[in-house]
């Protein structure tokens, strides 16, 4: 594998992409290595049912717990266990391990439930809810706790310092321990230094690296499987090259992988990043954050469109040609929710204002993102003249497809904001039902989509599932009191919608 060195941080990978055409075989280098006799009776047992000799080409597999069960927890463990290693769960939340115990995931996440299901049945996954257990009988910790925004923003690290509390107190012999959970810059120094004073009694060594996630939810497993890059924040060589025989399967494309039946899209070899803890934090804010900018900047475009009489989507896609600037992330309509965008764009500002930085740009980005859903309450005032008392179908209340998360989504702002206003909802989505029923009890949920728009004054799109494009949008038009549809998310065809006889309105366009 190529090793590139660019001051400090150091690149590998990026082989050609015709390897990645075809489906990689499950394959195992040569330096077998058992931690206990239970895990090579495991290996055994594995490479028998893959039909392979133990003494073939082995991965080294490596006794990894997880701690924290949400999306991240899940797909990370789900999917370490997949590419070989054995693999630890667990939560402080007992009756997410209940449910897990039980066979059921406590989110939808495509793919997710059968590599858990297999993962499980082939013994190279454990849910357990005793973490200091897990932790014992582990080399390497990840951290996959929530870092929620507090009142003022910043991130609420108090799960981290928890979780470190436990590893110090419970964990006994040496470990790597890996920050995954979106943290601020400076937060391993922290965990360093919290590990060492809550060790003080037990002596024991613990060496941090950082190792920040780029997963999507709806599409978490694929990203997992085939990254772009894997970035890793260490202090020491000892720490890269264990991250290192972890990812091997994933960076040496050497898995079998459970998403695409015949054959991976063609893409570039991940690219496996080292840097320093403070840079690898430091990556992934940054991230998310340059994405949240890139759609704020396309949802300022799409009003300048709709005043200058422009198509946003034109103007986009022609943007998005120069390789510069890109395609992606410049979808305009009701702007970023979910747990990521939102709270890490906060954590940035104010990691910046604590560091005496003011991070305009930043705050702006986010500004416009709070004004979409106040936007399209008034496109339906304008439509509408008063809500108060008119019949809204929405449709959607995920805050992206693929997944049935409500955190922070503008669908369930806006619901929220319509139904101050006095109108009545009914909402529908494919995944997000069970989710929204008990948080938001006042949202009316139909059986279908046709069942929320029946007699509306309005129907609001408010996420872009595929389900909605697929509509049949003629009964759509026939079911409603007023053929009126309000496409937050830009995804419908202006043209076929007008056609079909509906009042039709979509951001910038
Ligand atoms: C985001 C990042 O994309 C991941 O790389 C990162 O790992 C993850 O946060 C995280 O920190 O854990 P995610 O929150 O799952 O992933 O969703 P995105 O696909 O980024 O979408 C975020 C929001 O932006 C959604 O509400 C989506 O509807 C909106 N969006 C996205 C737009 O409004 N326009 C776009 O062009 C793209």
């Amino acid at each position: 594998m190529d090793s590139l060195r660019l001051g400090s941080i150091k690149l590998e990978g990026q082989g050609n992409s015709e390897e990645s055409e075809r489906a990689y075989p499950r394959d195992f280098s040569s330096q077998g290595c058992f931690t206990d006799k239970a895990a090579y009776g495991r290996r055994r047992a594995f490479c028998a049912r893959v039909g392979r000799g133990i003494h073939a080409r082995e991965i080294r597999i490596l006794r990894i717990s997880v701690i924290g069960c949400g999306y991240v927890g899940l797909v990370t463990g789900a999917c370490f266990a997949e590419i070989g290693h054995d693999v630890t769960c667990t939560d402080n939340d007992e009756s997410k391990i209940v449910t897990l115990r039980a066979g059921k995931l406590p989110i939808y996440e495509p793919h997710l439930d059968a590599l858990v299901t297999k993962n499980v049945r082939e013994g190279r996954l454990h849910f357990m809810s005793n973490p200091g257990e897990a932790v014992r009988s582990s080399e390497a910790v990840f951290i996959c706790v929530g870092t929620p925004p507090l009142e003022n923003g910043d991130a609420d690290l108090s799960a981290i310092d928890n979780v470190a509390r436990m590893i110090a107190t419970e964990g006994g012999s040496p470990k790597l321990v890996v920050e995954k959970s979106t943290v601020p810059a400076q937060t391993g120094q922290e965990l360093k230094r919290a590990l060492g004073v809550y060790s003080r009694k037990s002596g024991a060594n613990f060496t941090v690296a950082s190792n920040p996630e780029f997963l999507r939810e709806g599409t978490a497993v694929t990203d997992f499987l085939h990254p772009d890059r894997i970035v890793i924040g260490v202090d020491d060589d000892t720490a890269a090259k264990k991250l290192r025989e972890i990812y091997a399967p994933i960076l040496d494309r050497k898995f079998k992988c459970p998403a695409h039946q015949d054959k991976c899209p063609a893409a570039a070899a991940p690219v496996f990043v080292t840097t320093t803890v403070n840079s690898a934090e430091l990556i992934k804010h940054a991230s998310n954050s340059f994405l949240a900018v890139k759609i704020s900047f396309a949802n300022a475009l799409a009003d300048m469109c709709d005043q200058l009489g422009a198509d946003v989507q034109e103007v986009t896609a022609a943007v998005g040609m120069d390789p510069r600037i890109g395609p992606q992330f410049l979808q305009a309509g009701l702007g970023f929710g979910g747990f990521c965008l939102p709270k890490d764009v906060q954590a940035f500002i104010r990691l910046a204002e604590r560091v005496g930085i003011d991070f305009t740009l930043l705050k702006a980005a986010e500004q416009v993102n709070r004004q979409r859903v106040e936007l399209l309450l008034a496109k339906a005032r304008k439509a509408l003249w008063v809500l108060k008392g008119k019949k809204i179908g929405l449709l959607g209340l995920a805050f992206k497809p693929n997944t049935d998360d409500i955190r922070f989504s503008p669908a369930i702002e806006a619901a929220k904001r319509f139904i101050a206003e006095g109108a009545t909802l009914h909402a529908f989505d494919p995944q997000a039902m069970e989710k929204t029923r008990k948080a938001l009890p006042q949202i009316l949920l139909a059986k279908n989509p046709y069942e929320a728009v029946k007699d509306a004054d309005a129907a609001i799109v408010a996420t872009e599932w595929d389900e909605f494009r697929n509509l049949d949008w003629k009964r759509v038009y026939n079911e409603m009191a007023r053929p009126l549809v309000i496409d937050a998310r830009n995804f419908l065809n202006p043209a076929e919608m007008k056609a079909l006889g509906f009042e039709y309105y979509s951001f910038g366009r």
